[in-house]
């Protein structure tokens, strides 16, 4: 834990040592260094960095709920669902509605319990099977309502 702590440290004195700090790409690929360590980006590693760089903690966020890759916490389940149109004209938005009541997915798009993090795509390419969804890499398709609530309660 220490060790991480430290490794954490290292990258954010890296790259608030860089020419320009501030610059978005410079944030990112930061964000992405801590995520490599924990598996996510720790609230307080924000802190430090945004404090060590001069900029407000939102600003590292906002970027963190840009980029889907990183993670602003530790939770253990992403699942995409998809909002394009041929999963849409196939019951898409109801399967959206009902796993975020599920999960009772805040505007974060996190679950209630923190475990679950929902995204949602315009198109997972892979239409001919639609609807769609994501979990953790892996795809299930042919989806009803019913179905998408089974997978996502045995998460
Ligand atoms: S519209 Fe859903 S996979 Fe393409």
């Amino acid at each position: 834990m220490i060790k991480e702590i430290e490794k954490i440290e290292e990258i954010i004195e890296y790259y608030a040592g860089e020419r320009n700090p501030k610059e978005q790409e410079n944030l990112v690929a930061m964000l992405r260094e801590i995520q490599e360590v924990e598996g996510y980006i720790p609230k307080e590693a924000q802190e430090k960095a945004a404090e060590k760089i001069g900029i407000k903690t939102t600003v590292l966020s906002c970027i963190i709920q840009r980029y889907p890759s990183l993670k602003g916490e530790n939770y253990g389940h992403e699942i995409v669902l998809c909002s394009g149109a041929r999963c849409g004209c196939k019951g898409g938005p109801e399967i959206i509605d009902a796993v975020k009541k599920e999960l009772k997915i805040g505007k974060d798009g996190i679950s209630a319990n923190r475990k679950v993090h929902v995204v949602i795509r315009n198109c997972l390419k892979q239409c001919k099977t639609s609807p769609n969804m994501m979990i953790d890499g892996k795809l299930y398709s042919g989806l009803t309502v019913e179905k998408a609530l089974e997978i996502v309660r045995k998460l």
